[in-house]
Formats: C-alpha cells, structure tokens, sequence
C-alpha cells in the first residue's frame, strides 16, 4: 500500500488504487467543493491507517461474552493538529477513524507574493508532549507553512511528530527533510514541481478554496 521515496527524504507515498481513484478526481477541476469535501475526508481516512501503525498500544483484559481475553487499547494521547483551512477538511477524516484524539489547531496563511507563512492561530491541548502528534495539511508545496507548523510543535513540546498530507512537492519535502530530519510525512501523490507562483504542479489548484467553495 505504501512505499518510501528515501531519495527525498523521510517520504511514504500511498500507491493504493482507491487513494489514486479518488485523488483523481480531487485534481480534476470540474469537481465541485461538495463531492472535494468528501473525498479529501475519505482519503485521509484511508492514510491515517497506514500512518498510525507505529502507534503504541497497551495490553487490556477484556471480558468478551465467551470468555476472558487479552485486547489492546492505544497507549497514549493522540494529537491531531490541522493547518486551517484545507488542514480541517483532512482532519474530520482522521477523526472518523480515530475519535479519541485531542485536535490542536494552528491557523496558517500562504502571502501570495513572499509565500512566507502568517501565523493567524495557535490552540495546542497543553500536554502536546504526552503522545503522538499527526499534522494535517493536504499541500506541501514550498514547506513554509509546513515548517513553521512544525516549530510550533516542537516549540509546544511535540517529539513524536508526523505529518499526512495529500500532495506534496519535492521542493516542500526537501525543506522538512533538511529542518527536521526526525519528521514522518505521509503523502498520496508526489509531484512534478512547483510553479512560478508557489502553486504544486500539476496539483489540485487551492485546496483551501475548493475545499471551502471560495475560488
Ligand atoms: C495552503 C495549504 C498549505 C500551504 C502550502 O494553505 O493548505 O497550508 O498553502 O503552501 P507552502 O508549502 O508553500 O507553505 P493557504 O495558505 O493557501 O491557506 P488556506 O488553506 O486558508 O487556503
Ligand atoms: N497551496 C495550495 O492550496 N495549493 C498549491 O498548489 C500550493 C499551495
């Protein structure tokens, strides 16, 4: 399902045939913002299973109607911090598939002309420490925001930190490979390149807008 791109850095790409069904039609610019919501929701669904793998679990007794048995229940707190906007739309995803997890939220805009990140938010659970954290962006175009993300989190305390986007430039994943070597990012597709404007080429356009209806 998954496979590493160790060339680029600390990169798992998703080559499962539903991901790269529904990827599809989140590229092609005659979906609208309903159907985008839905399949960006179903898709991170699909990567959070991959991504928490790693996760720690703790032997439990568990009385099922037959008899005693040994089960296992995650074993520390989960955070999952979305970069609002797009970040929120992935968020709901993982939740689906993992509602015991604490969300922090870190509100992040791209200047389009400097493509230097404005940090605009910042809501962490104050025990960001106490578990994993999976940050959720669906672009990594050129790493800024991603990177800033990232020093907040670390800044917060966060040490188990990994990241699930769902398309990623190699210049965004070369930046986080050199600022944060420690750091796990789980992408459905890499692309081509990065345009003149900042934009992942061929891309999905602005996820934020798409997302949202707000092209
Ligand atoms: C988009 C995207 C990332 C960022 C990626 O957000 O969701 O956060 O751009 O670009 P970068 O890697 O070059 O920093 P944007 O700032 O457009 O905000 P939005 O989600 O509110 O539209
Ligand atoms: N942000 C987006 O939403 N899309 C891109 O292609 C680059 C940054």
């Amino acid at each position: 399902m998954a496979m590493s791109v160790s060339d680029l850095g600390n990169v798992v790409v998703f080559n499962h045939p539903l991901i790269q069904h529904k990827l599809t039609y989140l590229r092609d610019k005659t979906t609208s913002h309903r159907p985008f919501r839905g399949l960006l929701y179903q898709i991170a669904g699909l990567m959070v299973y991959e991504a928490t793998r790693t996760l720690p679990v703790n032997p439990v007794e568990v009385d099922t109607p037959v008899e005693k048995t040994i089960g296992a229940r995650l074993g520390a707190k989960v955070t999952v911090v979305p970069v609002l906007r797009a970040g929120l739309g992935m968020a709901e995803g993982v939740l689906e598939m993992m509602p015991e997890a604490r969300v922090g939220h870190l509100g992040l805009a791209r200047d389009e002309i400097t493509l230097e990140p404005i940090v605009y938010l910042q809501r962490l659970p104050r025990d960001i420490d106490a578990g994993p954290v999976i940050l959720v962006d669906p672009m990594l175009a050129t790493g800024g925001s991603a990177a800033q993300a990232i020093r907040l989190l670390r800044q917060a305390g966060a040490t188990d930190l990994r990241m699930l986007c769902l398309v990623a430039a190699p210049e965004g994943i070369r930046r986080l490979a050199r600022e944060d070597p420690g750091l796990t990012i789980y992408a459905a597709a890499v692309d081509r390149q990065l345009n003149e404007r900042g934009y992942i080429v061929p891309g999905l356009g602005d996820a934020g807008d798409r997302l949202y209806g707000t092209v």
